[in-house]
């Protein structure tokens, strides 16, 4: 086990402590296995095959995962995930309810955590101050976790199952570094995150006591803005410096050059040129691992013209997150109907692109929003326990627009609601 922070064990009982944020940063290995799809393809090795892969899955009339899906496979293994649980000092030990955050397509565990202007944009900060730990991670296979396959192995329910050995953790008293048996555990998720706890909940219907869906919808029509907009390159050649080899020479170069640009105040990407990351070990990652072009697909994709501070999408591109191209082929591998029978929160942004097309308010259908038709998924969750919130001038990256503070004391105020506040 490796600690990335000097070990901290939670007494069971704290004395009475000032209020302040306690991290525990570390890798946590997970033994898991899941039925993935046996997908007859080879992973993208250049950005032809990239763009290709792309227009292959966003073609009208055809559906790309089921065209190239040959049978299922068992994957199992021990993979590391990187986790980072939060606690407030002065609450720890009492029955404090836990939130376990997923994040999505583009972001890694700081997504919950932005240190952007001094974390003012931290949904973890707003969970602390509601009452909650929290337990972010990096997805298995993206980020610090394990990486591995991006075809047949880094999939959508294989880390569902990693999600759950974390929950499995936390629920037993087990997880490491963290001496408490949470009993109240809510599963909020963004995007991809929020299709993952959604997945969770139908399949261990007992092992999660709420939903928190942001950035979610059921409606698939708008997939294909997300990915063309996206203008996804291979992640190693677009960003080298961060997710290419480690051939030292090579890298120094891209260093010199990209400080030289920089110095010259070109109007450089600042994905390809970022130093971000540059003094750890570029990741190495294998073919069929894609991201983002540039900053304007990031911001097509995730914010909202008027409502979010350049700085922070800049900051966003200099530490974007890859995708795989098998969690692209299963991410639309939903269950039309979720046995969960608990409390379910969705809460996208008005100008949602992947999910609402960039506007989830304008339906032309019976409902008040898209999201709204979500409810229809959970056939066993009381009317009083569902809500669709479309939060007001944000896009799909809610907690990356000014008044994500807004949306978080909207979440806290509504779990306490159905009894599952601090
Ligand atoms: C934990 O990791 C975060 C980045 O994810 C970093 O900002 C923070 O300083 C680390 N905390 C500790 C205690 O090492
Ligand atoms: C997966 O599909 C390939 C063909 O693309 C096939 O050769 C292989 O046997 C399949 N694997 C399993 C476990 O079915
Ligand atoms: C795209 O689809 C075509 C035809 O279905 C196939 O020949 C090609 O290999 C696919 N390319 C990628 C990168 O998925
Ligand atoms: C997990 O991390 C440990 C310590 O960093 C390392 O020794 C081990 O090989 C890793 N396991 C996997 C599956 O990556
Ligand atoms: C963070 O602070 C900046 C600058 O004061 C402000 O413009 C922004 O609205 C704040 N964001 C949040 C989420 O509180
Ligand atoms: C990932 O690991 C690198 C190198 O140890 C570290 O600089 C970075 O903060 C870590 N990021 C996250 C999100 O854990
Ligand atoms: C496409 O096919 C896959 C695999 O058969 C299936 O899980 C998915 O629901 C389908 N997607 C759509 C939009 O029909
Ligand atoms: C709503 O959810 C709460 C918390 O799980 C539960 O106690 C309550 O019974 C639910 N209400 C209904 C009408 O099912
Ligand atoms: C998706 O939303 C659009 C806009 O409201 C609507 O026309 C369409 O019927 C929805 N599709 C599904 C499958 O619900
Ligand atoms: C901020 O978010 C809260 C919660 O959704 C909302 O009530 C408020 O109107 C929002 N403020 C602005 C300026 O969008």
């Amino acid at each position: 086990m490796h600690y990335s922070s000097t070990a901290v064990v939670l007494a069971a009982l704290s004395a009475v402590a000032a209020s302040e944020k306690t991290c525990l940063n570390q890798t946590v290995p997970v033994t898991i296995s899941a039925r993935n799809g046996n997908f007859s393809l080879a992973a993208p090795t250049n950005n032809i095959d990239a763009a290709a892969f792309v227009q292959n899955l966003s073609r009208q009339g055809q559906n790309y995962s089921s065209a190239v899906l040959n049978g299922y496979n068992t994957v199992s293994g021990t993979y590391n995930i990187s986790t980072q649980f939060c606690y407030d000092n002065a609450r720890s030990g009492v029955n404090v309810p836990l939130q376990i955050l997923t994040h999505g397509i583009g972001f890694d565990k700081t997504y919950w955590d932005l240190p952007y202007n001094n974390y003012n944009y931290s949904y973890v900060n707003a969970a602390l101050a509601a009452g909650y730990s929290t337990l972010s991670y990096d997805r298995l296979g993206i980020g610090n976790s394990s990486h591995g396959d991006a075809v047949n192995e880094i999939q959508s329910f294989l880390e569902v199952a990693a999600l759950r050995a974390l929950t499995t953790q936390l629920r037993s008293g087990s997880f490491p570094g963290v001496a408490q048996k949470f009993s109240k555990i809510i599963h909020a998720g963004h995007s991809f995150g929020s299709i993952q706890s959604y997945t969770f909940a139908n399949l261990y219907p007992d092992e999660t006591d709420g939903l928190v869906l942001t950035g979610f919808s059921l409606n698939a029509t708008y997939n294909a803005f997300f990915l063309a907009g996206g203008n996804f390159q291979l992640a190693s050649l677009n960003a080298p410096l961060r997710f290419g080899s480690a051939a030292a020479g090579d890298v120094q170069k891209l260093q010199l050059a990209s400080a030289y640009l920089q110095a010259l105040d070109l109007d450089v990407d600042v994905g390809l040129l970022s130093s971000d990351g540059a003094a750890a070990t570029p990741q190495d990652l294998p073919a069929g691992y894609l991201v983002t072009g540039d900053a304007s697909a990031n911001q097509y994709n995730f914010f909202l013209p008027g409502f979010f501070d350049a700085g922070l999408l800049a900051q966003s591109e200099r530490t974007k997150m890859p995708v795989t191209v098998g969690e692209l082929l299963t991410l639309g591998s939903v269950s039309p109907v979720n046995a969960f029978k608990g409390p379910v929160l969705v809460i996208t942004g008005s100008g949602d692109l992947p999910f609402c097309g960039g506007d989830c308010l304008t339906t032309g259908t019976k409902y008040p929003s898209i999201p709204a038709t979500v409810a229809l998924s959970f056939p066993n969750v009381a009317p009083e326990n569902f809500t669709a919130y479309i939060q007001p001038n944000a896009g799909h990256g809610l907690n990356a627009h000014y008044n994500a503070t807004g949306a978080y004391r909207y979440v806290s105020e509504w779990l306490k609601d159905r009894g599952l506040g601090a």
